[in-house]
This record gives structure tokens, sequence and C-alpha cells, in this order.
């Protein structure tokens, strides 16, 4: 039986958030694959969490992500299918995606250096050159914003619709420009964007008409949703819970005041403590994950270096390389402010210091909480505070 509908989605189906969107990106595509969706473009939002989440979520929920012009370095190839051809009531429909090619793009990427985008009108010419023999029908789906991809319709002939997106805070009625179908919905999943298309008797589009509404209380919730939504709302909550007790991917010292300083400033006023230190694991916690392949080392940094991520903490060894290693400030908190207080002489600053006192007082005592931010289940089933805890006083 022939499909009488297509169902895709234009590019950013994620968030700019940083980490916390990982959980967020994983359940929007769970609901993507109990729809079934055709094809997905990537957008540049979704390359916020780095590639390899996308090809992680693509194998386990067999999406169908498309991309014409982002490519990979290694092997000179797209990154994803450049397009998909789905049948539509027995005609061959081409689909294909693209995105900006700015290069900041890549840089909010974690493993940015992999990867690279061509111009999206020169792979789109190309794409359609290939496609139009082939096709009876070509949708090209443009994560360039909407005045980008107006200019965008202008330089590529052959697009029989083209579905905009991108930072389309306002939905747009479809229009037709020349030979092409423009059509935006809005952003997040406010809108259906829903398009009908009237063929005439080859196959030609000869009308076409927008339905596109918004996904209010009018539109009736699929018991199969509610049961994904309370999921993930459970997982946020107890995500949250964690944060403050036992996390895998160990949050920032507890009370962030002011900036890491890194252990070297410390040494200059506790030697006895320093070279304590350097005789621990802590000391050399980072040699234990050193595999030189930054991507894959990721994973590991939250744990094995300080301040992973945070103001003046561990970025990568090439911005950060004295942040390596689980620090002083990993268990003593960030001590900028406490540096300063201890290096202040003058007199007149004696007010100043007490204020700052004060702040450097808010570093919290050492207790349990303080290593099993990194000392999780997880990883060290048998930690045990006491006993540890006489291995690293000093
Ligand atoms: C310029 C000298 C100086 C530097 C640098 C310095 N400290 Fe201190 N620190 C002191 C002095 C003096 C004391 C003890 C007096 C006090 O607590 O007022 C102290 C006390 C402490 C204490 C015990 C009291 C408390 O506040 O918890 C800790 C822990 C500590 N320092 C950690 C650090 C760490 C970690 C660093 C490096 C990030 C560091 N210090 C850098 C001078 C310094
Ligand atoms: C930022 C993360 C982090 C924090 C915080 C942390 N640790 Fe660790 N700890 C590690 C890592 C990583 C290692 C393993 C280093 C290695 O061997 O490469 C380790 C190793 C140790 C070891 C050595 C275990 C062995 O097999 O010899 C002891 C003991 C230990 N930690 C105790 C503590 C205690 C006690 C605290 C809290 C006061 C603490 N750690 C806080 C990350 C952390
Ligand atoms: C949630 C924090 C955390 C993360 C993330 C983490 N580690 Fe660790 N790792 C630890 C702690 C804590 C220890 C010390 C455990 C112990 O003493 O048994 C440790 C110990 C180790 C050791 C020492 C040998 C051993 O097994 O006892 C190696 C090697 C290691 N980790 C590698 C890695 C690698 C590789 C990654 C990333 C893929 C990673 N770790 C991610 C917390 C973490
Ligand atoms: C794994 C956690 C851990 C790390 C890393 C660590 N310390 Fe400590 N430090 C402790 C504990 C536990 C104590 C014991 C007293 C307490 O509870 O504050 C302590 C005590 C201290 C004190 C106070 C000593 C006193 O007599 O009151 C200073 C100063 C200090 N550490 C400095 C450092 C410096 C400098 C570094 C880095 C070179 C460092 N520490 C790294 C856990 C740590």
């Amino acid at each position: 039986m022939h499909s009488n509908y297509l169902i895709i989605d234009a590019g950013d189906f994620l968030r700019r958030g940083g980490k916390s969107m990982a959980i967020d990106g994983e359940f929007i595509l769970r609901g993507f694959s109990k729809i079934g969706y055709d094809a997905i473009n990537i957008g540049e939002n979704d390359l916020s969490l780095g590639y390899n989440y996308l090809i992680d979520l693509q194998r386990k929920f067999e999406i169908p992500f498309i991309s014409a012009n982002l490519y990979r370095r290694d092997k000179n190839e797209a990154l994803f299918q450049p397009y998909t051809i789905k049948d539509l009531l027995g005609l061959r429909v081409a689909i294909f995606g693209v995105l900006r090619n700015d290069p900041t793009i890549l840089r909010s990427c974690e493993n940015d250096q992999e990867l690279y985008i061509i111009d999206p009108v020169i792979a789109s010419k190309k794409i359609v050159k290939d496609l139009s023999d082939r096709c009876d029908l070509i949708i090209a789906l443009t994560n360039l914003g909407y005045e980008n991809s107006m200019e965008f319709v202008k330089q590529v002939d052959g697009i029989d619709l083209l579905i905009s997106s991108h930072n389309a805070f306002r939905e747009k009625q479809a229009i037709k420009i020349n030979e092409t179908i423009i059509a935006q919905s809005k952003y997040q999943g406010q809108n259906i964007g829903d398009l009908l298309l009237y063929l005439d008797k080859n196959n030609d589009i000869n009308n076409f008409e927008d339905l596109s509404r918004p996904l209010n209380e009018t539109i009736i919730d699929d018991p199969k949703f509610n049961d994904l939504l309370s999921e993930y709302r459970q997982k946020i909550a107890s995500e949250n819970k964690n944060d403050n007790n036992r996390n895998t991917s160990a949050p920032p010292v507890t009370k962030s005041i002011g900036y890491y300083v890194g252990s070297k400033t410390c040494q200059a006023c506790h030697a006895e403590q320093y070279l304590h230190w350097t005789k621990t694991k802590h000391a050399t916690a980072f040699d234990s994950i050193s595999s030189g392949n930054d991507i894959k080392d990721r994973e590991c940094y939250p744990c094995h270096t300080t301040g992973f991520l945070t103001s003046n903490g561990f970025r990568n060894l090439q911005t950060t390389p004295d942040m390596i290693q689980v620090q002083c400030e990993e268990c003593h908190g960030t001590r900028f402010t406490h540096v300063r207080i201890h290096t202040f002489t003058s007199e007149k600053t004696r007010s100043a210091k007490a204020s700052l006192q004060q702040l450097d007082n808010q570093n919290d005592t050492i207790n349990a909480a303080t290593c099993t931010r990194c000392h999780t289940e997880e990883r060290d089933r048998d930690f045990d505070y006491q006993t540890a805890l006489k291995q690293v006083s000093h």
C-alpha cells in the first residue's frame, strides 16, 4: 500500500541548552520514532551536543537523519545520508536537507575539528541534478532561517517544495515562488505544519493548502505519549535529586565562589599538603584516562580533571593543561578568594578582607558528599568514606 503522507522535520529538534538537553533529545527522538518520521534534517542546534550524540541516538532509535552539506573529514563524505527517497502514492519523492555553512556552528559542537560544512547552494545544486531524473518530486529542508531560504531558492532550480527551519519564531503561510512552494512551521513543535498538495495527472503539483495549526489543547493527547511524558518528568526529577546527591557526571564543587586557581598556587603556602597530595592517586588521575583522544576522554573529564567546564576549570589539554588531575579545589572548593585574602597585606584592605573572608568561609567543610560526586556507586561501589578519608587527609 502506498502512503499518502510524509512526516518530516526540517531541522533543530534540539534546543541549545548544553548538557541538560541530552535527556530531552533522547525523549524527543523516542517520540519521533513512535510517530515514524520519514526524514529529519540536521539543524545547527542539533549539533550542540556533538555529533557522536546524534549518531548514538540514530542507532538506538533508527532515526532517518539527513544532511547534504555536513561532512566528516576523515572519510570526506556526508556524515548522515544526504537525502532519502520515499514513496508517496506511487511517486518517488526525494527529500534532502542542508544547514548554514557558518563555521561558528561547529564551534559549539564538541568534536568540531572532525566535521566541515559545505556551501548549501553548491551541495543542493549537485543533489538536485542527481535526483531530478530519478524522482518525481524534490523536497528541500533548509535549516537556513526564512530569509536565507528565500535567497537560497532563487539560486537552486528544480525544487518542488522547500520547508525552512531555524529561528522560526513565526510561522509563515506557504507561498509559491516560481516553481517552488515555500513553507515554514513554528519552532519547537509549537505548530503542526500540515501542507496538503494537489497533483495533476502528470504528477505535477497544481495546488496546495497550508493547514498548519497550533499544537494546543484542541488536539487530543495520545495516551502513548502521556506515558512517555510522565517517564520524562520522572527522569528529570531523579536527575535533579542526583545532582544534590550522587551523580555520574560530577557537578561542580558545591559552592562555587570565585574561580579555580590550581594546585601550583596552593603549593606556595601549603607545601606540606601539596607534597602529600602528589603521593595520592588524585594527583595522577588524568594519566589513567588520557588516551590522547579528546572526544573519547570527554566522558571521563568530570571526575579525572578539576572544574571541568566551569570558569577557569579544565576544558581541554590545549587551553587548560594546568587543570588536569583531581586537584586541591575539587575537595576544598574554589579558592581564588582565599588566595586573595592571604596575599593582602595593607591595613587599608582590612574591610575588603573581612568581606572576602565571609565568602571564603562559605567553602563547605569536607564530608562524604564531597567525595561521592566522583566516587559514585557506579564507579566505586565499595567506597567507604572513613577508610578513604584517611588516605587523603594531610
Ligand atoms: C598566599 C598564601 C595562601 C595560598 C596561595 C593558599 N592558602 Fe590556604 N591558607 C593560607 C593560610 C595563611 C591559611 C590558614 C589561616 C586561615 O585559615 O585563615 C590557609 C588555610 C587553608 C585551609 C584550611 C582552612 C580553610 O579555609 O578551610 C585550606 C583547606 C586551604 N588553605 C586550602 C588552600 C587551597 C586549596 C589553596 C590553593 C587553591 C590555598 N589554600 C592557597 C594561605 C594560603
Ligand atoms: C573530582 C572527582 C573526585 C573527588 C571529588 C574525589 N575523588 Fe577520590 N578519586 C578520584 C579518581 C578519578 C580516582 C582514581 C585516580 C586514578 O587512579 O587514576 C580517585 C582515587 C581515590 C583514592 C585512591 C583509591 C585507590 O584505589 O587507591 C582514594 C582513597 C580516594 N580517591 C578518596 C577520596 C576521598 C576521601 C574524597 C573526598 C574527600 C575523594 N576521593 C574525592 C576522583 C575524585
Ligand atoms: C563519575 C566519576 C568518574 C567518571 C565519569 C570516570 N571515572 Fe574513572 N574513576 C573514578 C573514581 C572515583 C575512581 C577511583 C575508583 C577506585 O578507587 O576504585 C576511578 C578510577 C579509574 C581508573 C583507575 C583504575 C581502576 O579501575 O581502579 C581508571 C583507569 C579510570 N578510572 C578510567 C576512567 C575512564 C577511561 C573514564 C571515562 C571513560 C572514567 N574513568 C570516567 C571516577 C570516575
Ligand atoms: C581528596 C580530597 C582532597 C584533596 C584533593 C586535597 N585535600 Fe586538603 N584536605 C583534605 C581533607 C580530608 C583534609 C582534612 C581536614 C578537613 O576535613 O578539612 C584536608 C586538609 C587540608 C588543609 C588544612 C590542614 C589543617 O591543618 O587544617 C589544607 C591547608 C589543605 N588540605 C590543602 C590542600 C592542598 C593545597 C591540596 C592540593 C595540593 C589539597 N589540600 C588537596 C582533602 C583533600
